[in-house]
């Protein structure tokens, strides 16, 4: 099949966009608003974007009466988040965080959540999440969209301190991401998690480019 999105129909019974782009990570994000209330929401438009810093974007559409979400709204107006790695063992928690509450409702105490400080930041971390990146706001990307939610706003942010729950790190000083069992988005109302892993490495011996793949500072100096 082939279709123009927005242009020409798919003619399928549900849109297929968003199963195209599959598996995606989640990031839960932590804010506060300027009154210091505390907001936390899922966005499976989420990715790191480089690793030297370390920067992360998510993407937040408007919400369903077309104003901008909390999320968005607070990290641009405060200039910090937090991302919480979503797991499997706590996918009921990441729904509840998802409802189109008001403004200054406390989504940690929806989901009956735990908070923990940060360190550098002010929004608070979610205790049950095995990994959480302290984020200072960077900028903004406004891309037009259709009303009321297409507008969205690509925010990004440099992570500043990385919490790594050190259950999760194996015997060889690696993340043990099988017992971690990250959530992530598919299309529709489905989600899938990890739970097998392979390795591959670039062919030929390039250090350099070995030392990107591997996401490592050290080693990318070195072969320089
Ligand atoms: C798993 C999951 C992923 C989501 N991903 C996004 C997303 O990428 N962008 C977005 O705008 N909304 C996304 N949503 C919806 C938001 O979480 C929802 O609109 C939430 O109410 C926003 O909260 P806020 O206004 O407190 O920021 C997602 C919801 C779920 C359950």
């Amino acid at each position: 099949m082939y279709y123009q999105p927005g242009v020409t129909p798919h003619g399928l019974p549900r849109d297929p966009f968003k199963s195209c782009v599959v598996p995606r990570p989640i990031g839960w994000i932590s804010t506060i608003n300027e009154l210091g209330q505390h907001n936390l929401a899922p966005f499976s438009q989420f990715q790191n974007v480089t690793f030297d810093p370390p920067i992360v974007m998510f993407s937040s559409n408007q919400d369903t009466s077309g104003n901008q979400k909390d999320t968005a709204r607070n990290a641009e107006r405060t200039g910090e988040f937090v991302w919480n790695m979503a797991t499997y063992d706590l996918r009921e928690e990441v729904n509840i965080t998802a409802e189109e509450f008001p403004a200054g409702v406390d989504e940690f105490e929806r989901a009956k959540l735990e908070k923990l400080p940060s360190t550098l930041v002010k929004p608070m971390r979610v205790k049950r999440s095995p990994i959480q990146f302290e984020c200072v706001y960077l900028n903004t990307l406004r891309f037009p969209g259709n009303p009321p939610m297409g507008a969205v706003d690509v925010v990004f942010g440099r992570v500043v301190a990385i919490h790594i729950d050190d259950q999760f790190i194996d015997s060889n000083g690696l993340i043990d991401i099988l017992k971690i069992k990250p959530l992530a988005r598919m299309g529709y109302y489905d989600y899938t998690y990890v739970d097998n892993k392979f390795q591959m490495v670039i062919p030929g011996s390039n250090k350099g480019l070995l030392a990107g793949l591997e996401g490592s500072h050290d080693k990318a100096s070195e072969a320089s």
